[in-house]
């Protein structure tokens, strides 16, 4: 049986993928330290003998016995509220908790994928963003502490794979949704869901007509799966391409939740990208990787998981008069 450990395992993405590689038949180490994750997201694993949690955090150093075969590092704060609210751990977990896990890598001779981000790119000069462009990053920016961060973190795994030898991935994320995102973590649609739910107007910041593409979350995972398991050491983009503006991404949760209420503008936020979107000709290429879900379904599964909240979970909110970035 392959061992895995997955860092960032209690938050969306890494609980999606722990379940994913369950699934495939792996051992699966779950690791985290519940900043931004909830123990709800893996509670359905808990009496699974093919799962075990290890509550740690990635920036301190890491003893773990045994071998193992693979490594996924997706531990960070990944919401524009969650990186203003932390910065300075989120600029440790990408460089020191990266640091950490490249170093277990070596030492258990186990192949590491880490998840980077669109975000690298910036506020970006290239439409739509390919692997080769470099990025258009505000290094003192609000946005900087998640941005900077990962793009050491992009040049650490290059180092250790160059250096040491040591079987490196590198996933560029792009704006991934569906169960289990946290409904006020900031994101635009949680945010709009959010809102709709609770019967107040939805909140477009600037004038809408900045862009996003949204990608479901089983299509990311079936492309995080299928680049740990190819041979390719260089980064990758992972996202769908299909771009919306938010005005009509507004629009379009109004139809889908029935809500009576409408869309409100306030200020843009300070470097808020004004285009996101995939070059995905590379995932193509060499992982034969494109998105399946459409945004209508995948939309509706969420909105779904958004329903099925309990209204303390609902109501609950540290963030929601937030005003700051939408991502
Ligand atoms: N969701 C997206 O659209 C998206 C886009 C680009 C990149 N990513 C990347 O994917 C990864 C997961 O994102 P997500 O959306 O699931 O976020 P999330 O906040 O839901 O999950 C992150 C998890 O990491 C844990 N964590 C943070 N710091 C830690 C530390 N020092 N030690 C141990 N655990 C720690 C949190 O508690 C949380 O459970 C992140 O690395 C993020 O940068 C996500």
């Amino acid at each position: 049986m392959k061992k895995i450990l997955i860092t960032g395992a209690a938050g969306f993405l890494g609980s999606h993928l722990c379940d994913r590689f369950i699934k495939e038949g792996y051992k699966v180490f779950g690791m985290d330290n519940f900043i931004t994750g909830d123990a709800k997201n893996i509670a359905h694993l808990s009496n699974n003998p093919d799962f075990e949690f290890i509550d740690h955090d990635v920036t301190k150093h890491i003893d773990f016995e045994g071998d193992l075969d693979y490594i996924l590092h997706f531990a960070s704060p990944a919401s524009p509220i969650d990186y203003l609210k932390i910065p300075i751990q989120t600029l440790k977990v990408g460089s020191l908790g990266t640091h950490n896990l490249l170093g277990l890598a070596k030492a258990k001779d186990a192949r590491i994928l880490i998840a980077s981000t669109s975000e690298i790119y910036g506020d970006p000069l290239v439409h739509p963003q390919t692997e080769d462009y470099y990025g258009n990053v505000n290094t003192i920016g609000p946005r900087g502490v998640y941005d900077e961060a990962k793009r050491f973190q992009e040049s650490i795994t290059m180092a250790y794979h160059t250096f040491h030898g040591v079987e490196t991935r590198i996933v560029r994320i792009f704006n991934t949704y569906g169960p289990r995102m946290r409904l006020n973590d900031g994101r635009v649609i949680p945010a709009f869901m959010g809102q709709a739910l609770r019967g107040e107007d939805l909140t477009v910041f600037g004038d809408g007509s900045q862009t996003r593409s949204f990608c479901y979350v089983d299509d990311q995972v079936e492309g995080i799966y299928r680049l740990l398991l190819s041979d390719y050491s260089h980064p990758v983009n992972i996202g769908n391409p299909h771009e919306i503006s938010i005005r009509d991404f507004a629009e379009e949760i109004i139809k889908l939740t029935g809500t009576t209420q409408k869309v409100i503008y306030k200020d843009l936020p300070v470097n808020d990208p004004m285009q996101r979107q995939p070059d995905i000709t590379l995932a193509k290429k060499i992982l034969g990787w494109e998105p399946k879900v459409d945004r209508a379904e995948g939309m509706k599964i969420t909105f779904d998981y958004f329903k099925s909240l309990t209204e303390d979970e609902l109501y609950k909110s540290e963030h929601k008069d937030f005003t700051g970035f939408i991502k």
